[in-house]
């Protein structure tokens, strides 16, 4: 895995947005995995700015995110979809018909999962994929377990993610129980990954993540395996390094 080590959220946001413009250029009708939370901010920012600037283009580009809260409608204020629209797709040239993000309130969800996993690959797979990480270790919503969860699934949330992300909700008891997140091997068989991180609450997980063992309790460390995978980390999120 390459490690950038940088100052701070501003140069590792300003870092990852160069990578994607690099994939854009050379690929127009590149397939996007995206992420949510708040570390990616300020990467959709940049790459706003620069889709303005007419630098790149989201045009031919092709989006799957990697999860989504179950039972949030789409244009609740806290869902992933909602998010995603008003952070990058409301703000760029990507035609929504491109744009993918599991549904949270399909009625039969093992096939919204199945049926995820078969458009991914419909669409030659993913060019280049963004994650952040959660305290416990999570990429998407693969919490840590006895064992990796290869595709698309439905995850039940542990108490510390659902104490996490409360923050976005008026109280705790309205943070959903159960998402929807791509898998393991789904992530894993992105050509180009990048994984970001910021801040010290950040900083177990980033250690585990590069010196522990590769192990589904630290599902981030199954990251130490792919053959393209870059984390830019701030020095905060790198301090136990
Ligand atoms: C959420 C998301 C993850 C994200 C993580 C960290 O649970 N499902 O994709 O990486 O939290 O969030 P943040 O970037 O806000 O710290």
């Amino acid at each position: 895995m390459n490690i950038i080590i940088v100052k701070d959220f501003e140069e590792m946001s300003r870092k990852a947005a160069h990578l994607f413009v690099a994939q854009l250029l050379n690929k127009p009708d590149s397939v996007l995995g995206l992420a949510t939370g708040s570390t990616p901010l300020g990467l959709y920012r940049e790459l706003v700015a620069f889709c303005n600037q007419g630098m790149i283009s989201f045009d031919k580009v092709v989006s799957f995110n990697l999860d989504e809260y179950i039972g949030l409608e789409p244009d609740h204020p806290q869902s992933y979809s909602h998010f995603m629209e008003q952070e990058l797709f409301s703000r760029v040239d990507i035609r929504p018909e491109n744009t993918f993000i599991p549904s949270g309130i399909s009625k039969d969800v093992e096939a919204e999962c199945k049926g995820y996993d078969k458009r991914i690959a419909a669409y030659g797979g993913i060019d280049l994929q963004v994650l952040g990480i959660g305290r416990n270790g999570h990429i998407g919503f693969n919490e840590p377990d006895l064992k990796f969860e290869a595709r698309t699934h439905v995850v039940q949330l542990d108490e510390q993610t659902i104490r996490d992300n409360a923050r976005f909700f008026k109280e705790i008891g309205d943070v959903p129980r159960r998402a929807i997140s791509m898998g393991i091997k789904t992530i894993m068989q992105s050509r180009q990954i990048v994984l970001l991180a910021s801040g010290k609450e950040k900083a177990e997980a980033i250690e585990k993540m590069l010196n522990g063992n590769i192990t589904p309790e630290v599902p981030a460390s199954v990251l130490q395996l792919h053959p393209n995978a870059t984390a830019i980390i701030d020095l905060a999120a790198a301090s136990l390094l």
